[in-house]
């Protein structure tokens, strides 16, 4: 399945009543299934989450763990960044090469690699005193 499309379909379920910014999240994880997730917002502001974070849970509540691509889309005039959490969040999930596509709902995109999306991540190697 194309990810930017289930991206872009995903992104039209948003819930974003007070921001009104709309982004859809879509990764394909190695097993090869895709998941999905957008933002869903709360009137609590601080209880919302990204569509980044709906794809994630969506894997892991379907059985996968290891991300092999990611595109995650919004309206905005230049491709979206992924907020900090989230990118901590894939990083969980992904290794630093994976692929990382940002999309804008007319076209644009932007390709990189989680190493790029955030270099000088924690990891549990830094937990490891041996
Ligand atoms: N948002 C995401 O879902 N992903 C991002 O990468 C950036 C921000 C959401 C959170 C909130 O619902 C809205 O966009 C505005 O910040």
């Amino acid at each position: 399945m194309d990810l930017l499309k289930a991206a872009r379909d995903v992104r039209m379920r948003a819930w974003a009543p007070y921001s009104r910014f709309k982004v859809g999240a879509a990764l394909r994880a190695e097993s090869g299934a895709v998941y999905a997730g957008c933002n869903v917002e709360n009137v609590a502001y601080p209880e919302g989450t990204c569509a980044e974070a709906g794809a994630i849970a969506a894997m892991v509540a379907g059985g996968d763990t290891r991300i092999a691509e990611i595109t995650v889309i919004a309206d905005s005039p230049e491709p979206v960044p992924c907020c900090g959490g989230c990118r901590q969040k894939i990083a969980e999930f992904a290794g630093p090469e994976v692929r990382v596509t940002l999309a804008t709902t007319d076209g644009k995109t932007r390709v990189m690699s989680v190493a790029e999306l955030l270099p000088g991540a924690f990891s549990a190697a830094h937990m490891d005193r041996t």
